[in-house]
C-alpha cells in the first residue's frame, strides 16, 4: 500500500452539514431519490431549467460509445446565460466584477453584457465567420475572454479557447487542428507586474496558420494602440477589438443550435505527443454545468462566485463562464497571480466584492498554507460561506488548513472531481446534504454513475482501483476532434462499454470517493495536466537530445513537478548550459507550465526487454526512493549508475 493511500485511510474527521446551511440550501436528500428512481427524468428536469427555442424529443439515445442528449430540441446557449435574464430583476444586476493585475476594475450588469456580446457577435459575423466556423481564442483573463465565448455561441460558431501562458507553437498547432478562421487575442495581458505579449506570440503561431483569416486584438495595455513593441497590426487581416465593436450593432439576433450542435473545442493532454481536440455540445453540456453550478454552489441571486481558474481550462469555461451566468449568478474574475503585489491579493479581492463562493485549486491552496495564514488574517473574510476545490487531490492537511484560515470553520467545503472530458462536476458533496471528510470528494453528483473496477474490469464494491463512468451523463465529450478512433481508444476500449477517465481511486466503507490521480502518463503539475509524451517530443526536438523519458516527481507545491531523463547524441556535452537550454527548450515548445523542474543525463534509459522504457523505476530515482524489481530490465546496470548520477547531483 502506498504511504498516500495509508495516510488517507487512517483520516476519521467528519464534518456534518449544519442544520444552518442545510436549512437554506438548494440541494436535498430528495434530489438523490429522484435521479435514483429515474436517472433520465432528473436530467430531464434540470434541462426544463433552461430556455429552450424547440422542445427534444429524446432525452438521452446511445449508441456506445456515442450519446446524443436532448436530441431534437433547439437552444442557444449565449440567450441562456445573457437573454432571458434581461426581462427581470436580473437587468441590472452585476454579472461580472472584474479586476486587473495592475489593480484596474471594471463592472458588467447583464444588460451591458448583452451588448457587448451583441457587439462580438455582429463584429465577428462582419469578418464572414459563420455558423460551425471555429474561432481560436487567446486571451489573458479579461472580460473581453467571456464576451468573445458567448458571442461565438451566439452565433453558433464553434470556440477553442487556447490557454495564454501556451507557446507561440502550442497554439499554432491547435489553431492547425480546428482550421480556425479567426484568432481573437491582446496585445498582452499582466501577470506579476510585467506584460506577457500575447499578440507577438500570435503572430509566431500565425507564420504557419493558413487557415486564418481574421484577427481580432483586445486593447489591454493602456496607450497600447500603435505601440509596436507589443502589437504590429497587418493591414487586413488584424483589427482592434475595440473598434470593431464601436462600428457593430449590439444586437445580433442568437442562432438556434441543435441540443447536439458543437458548442466548443477544448485542447488537452493525453498520453501521445498530441494534445487532443474535447468536443462538447449544447444542451447536454448546458444542463449539467447549470445543475451543478446551483446545487454544488448552492448558488443564490446575492452570491459573488469567485471560480479562480483561467478561462483557458475546462474549469474557466465550466464555472467561470457557462454554469453562473446561466443561473444568473454574479461572477467575480481576476486577471493576475495571488501574490502580485503582495501574497494577500485574494483575500483583498474576496473582502472587497463580498465574495461569498470560493472555487479554487489545491495547488493554490498549498502555496498559501507556505505563505502562511497571516495574509487572509488581515482580511475580513466573513463574507465567505461556501469553499471550493478541484484539479487534484486535496491532502487533508491543506483541506482543514482551507476550512480553517479561509473559511473560519464554517463554510463547507465541496472537493470536486471531474475532467475536461466530462464537462462538469462529476463526484461532490451537496452542501447542506453530505458529511464531508477531509480528502475525499465523497459521491457522485445525483444522476451520475460511478464505479470503481479492477484491472480485469470486475467491479469492486470497496478497496483500490481504477474509476470507471458506466452511463453517459449529458455534459460528457462527444469525441475527440477529428478523430473519433482516438475517441473509441483512449476513453471505452480499456474497459469495453464503460468510460475510464484515467484515474485511480479508493472507495471506503462508507461508499465515499478518494481519487488518488492519474494512472496513465498524463502528469498533473500545478493542477494543470500535461502530457509526459508531449514533454518528451519536445526534448527530442532540440538537435543535441537522442532519447528522453519524462515522469512525475512528488512535490510539496505542485503536487507534481517534471523530471526528465536525457540521453545526448554524440558531440554534445552535459554541461548545466545544456540544463539550461533543454528547460528553455520546452517551455518555448509547450509552455512555461511544462518547464521540466529537473534534468537527469544518463548515457542511457532503463527499458524492458521489449524497449519499453521503465517510467516507474525512472520516478523511483526522481524521488530519491529506495528501489524496486528490476528483474525485468535489459540492461539492469544502467539503474546502478542513473542512481549513482542522481544522487551525485542531489549532494
Ligand atoms: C484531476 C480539471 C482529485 C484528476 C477539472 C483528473 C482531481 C484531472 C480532482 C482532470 C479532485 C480533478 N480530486 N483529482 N477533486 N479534480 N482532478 O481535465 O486526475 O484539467 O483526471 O480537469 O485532474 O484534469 P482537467
Amino acid at each position: 500500500m502506498s504511504s498516500q493511500l495509508s495516510t488517507l485511510l487512517s483520516e476519521q474527521r467528519r464534518f456534518p452539514p449544519t442544520p444552518e446551511f442545510a436549512e437554506g440550501a438548494h440541494a436535498t436528500q430528495a434530489l438523490y431519490d429522484e435521479a435514483v428512481r429515474d436517472r433520465l427524468a432528473f436530467w430531464a428536469e434540470q434541462a426544463r431549467t433552461l430556455t429552450w427555442i424547440h422542445p427534444w424529443q429524446s432525452v438521452l439515445e446511445w449508441t456506445a460509445p456515442h450519446a446524443r442528449w436532448f436530441s431534437g430540441g433547439q437552444l442557444n446557449v449565449a440567450a441562456n446565460c445573457v437573454d432571458r435574464h434581461l426581462s427581470g430583476a436580473r437587468r441590472n444586476k452585476a454579472a461580472i466584477i472584474w479586476e486587473g493585475e495592475p489593480g484596474d476594475r471594471r463592472v458588467y450588469t447583464y444588460w451591458e453584457l448583452g451588448q457587448e456580446v451583441g457587439r462580438c457577435a455582429s463584429a465577428l459575423k462582419g469578418l464572414g465567420v459563420q455558423k460551425g466556423d471555429r474561432v481560436a481564442i487567446y486571451l489573458p483573463m479579461i472580460p473581453e475572454a467571456a464576451i468573445a465565448m458567448l458571442a461565438c455561441a451566439r452565433i453558433g460558431a464553434v470556440h477553442s479557447v487556447v490557454f495564454g501562458g501556451f507557446s507561440a507553437e502550442a497554439l499554432r498547432d491547435r489553431i492547425n487542428d480546428a482550421e480556425c478562421t479567426v484568432l481573437i487575442t491582446a496585445d498582452g495581458g499582466y501577470r506579476r507586474g510585467s506584460v506577457l505579449p500575447l499578440k507577438r506570440f500570435a503572430d509566431e503561431a500565425l507564420t504557419d496558420c493558413p487557415s486564418i483569416r481574421h484577427v481580432v486584438v483586445v486593447r489591454r495595455r493602456p496607450g497600447g494602440e500603435g505601440d509596436e513593441a507589443f502589437a504590429t497590426m497587418r493591414e487586413g487581416r488584424d483589427h482592434w477589438w475595440h473598434r470593431l465593436l464601436e462600428q457593430a450593432a449590439p444586437t445580433c439576433p442568437a442562432e438556434p443550435m441543435d441540443a447536439e450542435d458543437m458548442l466548443f473545442i477544448l485542447y488537452t493532454s493525453g498520453t501521445t505527443g498530441k494534445p487532443k481536440g474535447i468536443v462538447h455540445t449544447t444542451g447536454g453540456y448546458l444542463t449539467h454545468v447549470a445543475a451543478t453550478t446551483k446545487y454544488v454552489f448552492d448558488l443564490k441571486d446575492e452570491d459573488v462566485f469567485w471560480c479562480t481558474a483561467d478561462i483557458g481550462w475546462v474549469t474557466g469555461h465550466s464555472y467561470v463562464v457557462y454554469g453562473p451566468l446561466a443561473n444568473g449568478a454574479t461572477v467575480m474574475m481576476y486577471e493576475g497571480a495571488p501574490d502580485w503585489p503582495e501574497r494577500d491579493r485574494f483575500w483583498k479581492i474576496c473582502a472587497r466584492y463580498g465574495v461569498t463562493v470560493l472555487y479554487t485549486a489545491p495547488t493554490a491552496i498549498r502555496a498559501f498554507m507556505k505563505w502562511g495564514p497571516e495574509h487572509p488574517a488581515r482580511h475580513d473574510l466573513s463574507q465567505l460561506r461556501l469553499l471550493g476545490s478541484v484539479g487534484e487531490p486535496i491532502n487533508p492537511e491543506a483541506w482543514i488548513w482551507y476550512r480553517e484560515h479561509i473559511g473560519g470553520n464554517r463554510c463547507p467545503i465541496v472537493d470536486t472531481w471531474w475532467q475536461t472530458e466530462t464537462g462538469g462536476i462529476m463526484i461532490t458533496p451537496l452542501p447542506g446534504v453530505v458529511t464531508t471528510k477531509p480528502g475525499s470528494a465523497t459521491i457522485p453528483f445525483p444522476g451520475i454513475s460511478a464505479k470503481l473496477v479492477d484491472v480485469h474490469g470486475t467491479v469492486l464494491e470497496k478497496g483500490g482501483g481504477f474509476l470507471v463512468l458506466t452511463e453517459p451523463w449529458p455534459g460528457m465529450l462527444r469525441t475527440i476532434y477529428g478523430d473519433d478512433a482516438r475517441y473509441r481508444e483512449t476513453y471505452w476500449s480499456r474497459f469495453p462499454g464503460r468510460y475510464f477517465a484515467g484515474d485511480g481511486a479508493k472507495v471506503d466503507d462508507d461508499g465515499y470517493w478518494w481519487i488518488l490521480g492519474r494512472v496513465d502518463d498524463v502528469l498533473n503539475v500545478a493542477g494543470h495536466r500535461i502530457g509526459t509524451m508531449e514533454v518528451e517530443s519536445a526534448l527530442v526536438d532540440h538537435p543535441a537530445v537522442a532519447e528522453a523519458a519524462v515522469v512525475g516527481k512528488a512535490h510539496d507545491l505542485k503536487g507534481q513537478a517534471i523530471a526528465a531523463f536525457v540521453t545526448l547524441k554524440d558531440g554534445h556535452a552535459a554541461t548545466a548550459e545544456m540544463r539550461d537550454d533543454l528547460k528553455e527548450h520546452v517551455a518555448k515548445k509547450i509552455g512555461a507550465i511544462a518547464r521540466p523542474d529537473d534534468i537527469f543525463f544518463s548515457a542511457d534509459l532503463p527499458k524492458t526487454r521489449s524497449g519499453k522504457i521503465m517510467r516507474r523505476l525512472l520516478r523511483d530515482i526522481a524521488e530519491g526512493r529506495a528501489l524496486g524489481d528490476t528483474t525485468t530490465l535489459a540492461d539492469p546496470g544502467v539503474v546502478a549508475r542513473l542512481r549513482e548520477m542522481y544522487e551525485a547531483e542531489e549532494s
